[in-house]
């Protein structure tokens, strides 16, 4: 259920307080991923949540995003696609810049990552500020992607990230 795996995500997951910089509290989800049976619980979770065959591809932005994608491709017989830091993709890239909790960042996506109208998963493990979620959604659509939805483990509710991805709903598993 919905509560179960709110709890399973609340019990894996460690506050670091003052990381990457002080004021900061960061949420570790590093022990769920060490956890394999929570790992797949919550993987499963998400894909009940969509539906396998809602998707055709699953970005996951760097770096924890890279381990749910591919989980939920491998699940589900779907592709990945990585969403990088910048100057990380060998080929012709899509850049998007957004302000972050804490500084500046800039995502990138190969500009044919995507056949035209694909459908595609994106996940993260984390949604805080929203700005990687929505500069992560704008590189899909801008490389043709259709985005079908969007999943993260865990989402910070005292930050105005599902504000600012409106009118797209976020699926969350814990909002805390
Ligand atoms: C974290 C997290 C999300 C993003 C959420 O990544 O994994 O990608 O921040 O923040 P936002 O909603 O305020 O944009 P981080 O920048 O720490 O990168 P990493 O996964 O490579 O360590």
């Amino acid at each position: 259920s919905g509560a179960e795996l709110a709890a399973l995500v609340a019990g894996a997951s460690v506050d670091v307080p003052d990381f990457p910089q002080p004021g900061v509290v960061f949420k570790d989800l590093m022990p769920l991923f060490a956890d394999g049976a929570v790992f797949r619980q919550v993987i499963d979770g998400i894909v009940a949540h969509h539906g396998a065959g809602s998707f055709d591809v699953v970005a996951g932005v760097e770096a924890r995003g890279f381990v749910v994608a591919a989980a939920i491709a491998y699940a589900t017989g779907a592709g990945v696609v990585p969403i990088r830091k910048a100057g990380k993709l060998p080929r012709k890239v899509l850049s998007a810049s957004y302000a972050l909790e804490y500084g500046e960042a800039t995502i990138e996506v190969h500009e044919d990552a995507f056949i035209a109208g694909q459908r595609v998963l994106v996940v993260d493990d984390v949604l805080a500020t929203g700005g990687t979620a929505a500069a992560a959604m704008d590189l899909v659509e801008r490389a043709g992607g259709t985005v079908s939805g969007f999943s993260v483990l865990l989402e910070l509710g005292f930050l105005p990230g599902r504000e600012k991805l409106s009118p797209r709903t976020v699926h969350a598993l814990l909002t805390v």
